[in-house]
């Protein structure tokens, strides 16, 4: 029932037709990762995290078994206890300090439910979004996989050409999908800024990691996913891809002052003031072949395939704070001191 009022509201239920869409509630926002920072506490920079609780400074890939280890899940789809997770968005204030910017719920409050507090939407496909029919077959990730697109460290456009579909959307209103920006919108968003992570969809089928995260996976090597490009030899498994939709609520943010000149008052929390580091990690954890099964499926948005739970039960998995420093009051420095440049 959730799943069909979900879909409809959104416009995507076709029922013969796999694309799996799912919120995930705010597991914990810290100054940990583990993929790039392991056993840092803290990390360089503050993330937001959502998924599997048995998320942690350390996770090696050859023994942290994300769907044992874990007790419960901040997703909709209860067999997922993978852990997706991105930088956090700020709102610098002309007088230097820094105010961490909410997040919008992405899930619930169907005929006054609960919502999903924070965190973000989860999208896996073997098809271009709209592509209802979803026919092509990908082979799922498999336990110990993970993996990072972006770069925390690019700052301008070239940089940032490397990465297809990092993108920035200025919302209108809740559905606004278009037009996409590589780096922050110039302008203020009335109904707030959604960032867009999609992440590679070519597997080199040998390595579950590489050392800077990224090698073990490419891009179509003509085409793209959305067109049904082919995988390079190189990488020849065609992997789902994921798409990330988080959605930072701005809407106290938007004086047009500051965005006077071609300037916006917004930094990631990596010091990053354009927009072009934008980057998301991703630990596969899904349970036992749930993902295969659903991918095989080839149905589109609901998953009778999967276990799922209500939005109560994922607001209420969460993971300690290990790091323990302020991140919500004015700040006179973005946590871990990173500066803006
Ligand atoms: C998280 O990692 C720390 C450091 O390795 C460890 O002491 C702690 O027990 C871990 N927490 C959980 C819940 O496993
Ligand atoms: C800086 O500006 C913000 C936004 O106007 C305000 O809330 C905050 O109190 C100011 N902080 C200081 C130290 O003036």
């Amino acid at each position: 029932m959730f799943f069909t009022i979900a879909a409809a509201a959104f416009g995507l239920f076709a029922p013969a037709s796999a694309l799996l869409r799912f919120p995930c509630s705010s597991l914990t926002v810290q100054r940990l990762d583990p993929l790039v920072n392991p056993g840092m506490n803290p990390s360089a920079h503050l993330h937001q995290i959502v998924g599997g609780n048995s998320f942690n400074e350390t996770m090696p890939s050859e023994s942290h078994d994300l769907p044992s280890l874990s007790t419960c899940t901040s997703c909709q789809f209860s067999e997922d206890f993978s852990n997706y997770w991105t930088a956090v968005l700020f709102y610098k204030a002309k007088n230097g300090t820094f105010k961490r910017v909410p997040q919008r719920a992405q899930g619930g409050g169907f005929g006054g439910g609960a919502q999903n507090q924070g965190g973000m939407m989860v999208y896996y496909m073997t098809d271009a979004l709209f592509d209802t029919a979803q026919r092509s077959t990908v082979t799922a990730f498999k336990p110990g996989f993970r993996m990072l697109v972006g770069d925390s460290t690019y700052r301008d456009r070239e940089q940032a050409r490397k990465w297809r579909q990092l993108t920035y959307i200025c919302m209108e209103n809740e559905g606004t999908r278009a037009p996409e920006y590589i780096g922050f919108p110039p302008k203020p968003c009335p109904a707030g800024i959604m960032a867009n992570h999609r992440f590679p969809t070519c597997w080199d089928g040998k390595n579950l990691d590489s050392p800077n995260h990224q090698d073990h996976v490419a891009y179509p090597e003509s085409g793209t996913f959305e067109s049904g490009g082919p995988c390079p030899a190189s990488h020849p498994v065609k992997l789902p891809q994921i798409l990330l939709e988080t959605v930072w609520d701005t809407t106290a943010f938007n004086d047009p002052a500051d965005f006077a000149d071609g300037n916006q008052p917004f930094v990631w929390s990596s010091g990053d003031p354009t927009g072009y580091s934008s980057h998301a990690d991703y630990l596969f954890g899904w349970k036992d072949d749930s993902l295969q099964r659903a991918m095989d499926g080839h149905t589109y948005v609901s998953a009778p395939m999967l276990q799922s739970q209500g939005v109560a039960q994922q607001n209420q998995c969460k993971v300690p704070d290990v790091v323990r420093e302020d991140i919500d009051s004015w700040l006179t420095e973005l946590p871990g001191a990173n500066p803006v440049v």
